[in-house]
């Protein structure tokens, strides 16, 4: 591992196919250094470990509008989720969540993304995309081949610009809800 770590120490994390149990080990990688953002600048770092503060993330959710989830039901669906990756920036030598996603998938075939989000204090800096692509480079590597995710009307472009598709062969999206 040693010389892997050598060889990709400029790419932030190493570019080599892993287990997804194996990922869970990364954390605090350097992902971006020297972001600008409102006349500061910080460094990014991307970590997959399962084990995050889940007031920390409710916060960041609450930070672009969505509901308040029961902490509980939270943690139940992270410790279930197949891939978590949080984003991180470093803010008076404490580390700041302001980006996640997960991931539920069958280890096989499917994954499905969700709760995809990054802090509005740094949205359009290139960020969601980052988070995108590392998520995508796991489920790659974990040799999955079908990742679906359902898209709020506004955010349709976002993902296609990461190479998302709405429709393929005419496939509808269904659901179903309790009356
Ligand atoms: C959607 C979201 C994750 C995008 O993150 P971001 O860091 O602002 O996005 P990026 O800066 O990486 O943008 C990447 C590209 O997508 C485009 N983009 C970003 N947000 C977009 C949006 N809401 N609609 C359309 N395109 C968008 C950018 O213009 C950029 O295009 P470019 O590569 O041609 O320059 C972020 O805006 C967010 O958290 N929104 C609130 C939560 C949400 O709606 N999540 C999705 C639920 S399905």
């Amino acid at each position: 591992m040693a010389f892997w770590k050598f060889f990709f120490k400029n790419t932030g994390i190493f570019d080599m196919p892993r287990s997804i149990e194996s990922v869970k080990s990364i954390k605090n990688i350097l992902l971006i250094k020297n972001l600008e953002n409102k006349g500061q600048v910080t460094d990014i770092y991307v970590s997959l470990d399962n084990n995050i503060d889940l007031y920390d993330l409710e916060k960041l959710c609450e930070s672009v509008g969505w509901v308040r989830r029961p902490i509980k039901k939270v943690k139940t669906a992270i410790d279930n989720s197949f891939l978590i990756v949080s984003l991180f920036c470093e803010q008076n030598k404490k580390k700041r969540l302001i980006g996640f996603a997960r991931v539920t998938s069958d280890s096989a075939f499917n994954a499905t993304i969700w709760d995809v989000v990054i802090h509005p204090e740094f949205q359009g800096k290139g960020l969601g995309k980052a988070l995108m692509n590392q998520t995508i480079k796991h489920l790659r590597y974990a040799d999955i081949s079908t990742i679906t995710l359902f898209a709020d009307p506004n955010v349709v472009s976002f993902y296609r610009s990461l190479g998302f598709i709405t429709d393929p062969d005419g496939v509808k999206g269904m659901f179903w809800y309790p009356l």
